[in-house]
């Protein structure tokens, strides 16, 4: 009887598990992960075939980040984007993926100079791109456009740290915070973001001792990029993990593929069988 009854109860977890990887992730599924202490994936995707791809592959959070404008527009920085070029990359991800939630970058300039401006802008990706929720850089500066933003019900995440859109403010890409008088702004701001509603926090490129603090402080799902272990997530550029671009190496990135390799092979292989006139054979043809 033991046996049996211990045997239906591990099949129903196992088909709630196998269920649960169907639902969709919601910002009230992320705060469950987050209380069961179940780490979150989130990864960046621009377009429908990358972005089907990387759901079906079970990532949580599908972040359509500005740095498409230097991945997928070869910019140097994320400044040079529009709102419309972000709305089209979004709308492009929201009709591949089924579960994942999707968070959109609001882009430089559509946010910071007028918080009527930035409830606009905001409403533009929800409304014309179908995605689920909005990421912009900063805090105590742009707390007017955070709020106005939340009042609309549209949800909200914050990104601390090497924040790349005030890259010239900065002047290099280099770990932030490092110094106490940063790094107490960066609490301050983090604490902020969680008073105002934010349902999420991106932290880029801190010290680790730093992201503890923030974590200690905080109870909403941080997600860190360069920000150390000991967060509740983490996120990479897609083009960056999948390595895609060799002239990009920072400390923190783990590459999972040598893609630029394997292309370009592929690609050298087509046109070889193009001139040999192996391609396309008997088979290949009507
Ligand atoms: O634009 C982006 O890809 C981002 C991540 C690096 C967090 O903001």
């Amino acid at each position: 009887m033991f046996v049996i009854n211990l045997f239906t109860l591990l099949l129903s977890k196992k088909l709630m598990i196998s269920q649960s990887k169907q639902d969709r992730v919601t910002i009230k599924v992320l705060e469950q992960m987050k209380s069961d202490g179940e780490k979150i994936s989130m990864l960046t995707a621009y377009d429908y075939s990358f972005a089907k791809i990387i759901d079906n592959a079970g990532v949580d959070i599908i972040l359509v980040g500005d740095s498409a404008s230097n991945v997928m527009a070869g910019h140097e920085t994320t400044l040079p984007i529009t709102l419309d070029q972000m709305i089209y990359h979004a709308s492009s991800v929201v009709r591949a993926v089924k579960r994942a939630l999707i968070v959109v970058d609001l882009p430089f300039g559509t946010y910071q100079a007028d918080s009527k401006v930035a409830l606009k802008s905001a409403i533009r990706i929800m409304k014309e791109s179908g995605a689920h929720a909005v990421k912009l850089e900063g805090g105590k500066l742009v707390e007017d456009s955070i709020e106005r933003i939340l009042k609309a019900g549209i949800p909200v995440m914050g990104h601390l740290g090497l924040t790349p859109q005030s890259i010239y403010k900065f002047g290099t890409y280099s770990v932030r915070a490092k110094e106490e008088k940063e790094a107490k702004i960066l609490i301050d701001d983090a604490l902020l973001i969680e008073k105002s509603g934010c349902f999420s926090l991106v932290l880029e490129k801190i010290p680790n001792i730093l992201s503890k603090k923030v974590s200690n402080k905080l109870k909403i799902p941080i997600i860190g990029i360069g920000a150390g272990s000991s967060l509740d997530g983490q996120v990479l550029v897609s083009h960056d993990m999948l390595g895609m671009n060799k002239d990009f190496s920072p400390r923190f990135l783990r590459r999972y593929l040598d893609l630029d390799s394997l292309i370009t092979n592929a690609v050298k292989k087509y046109s070889k069988d193009i001139k040999n006139g192996d391609f396309p054979n008997k088979e290949e043809q009507y």
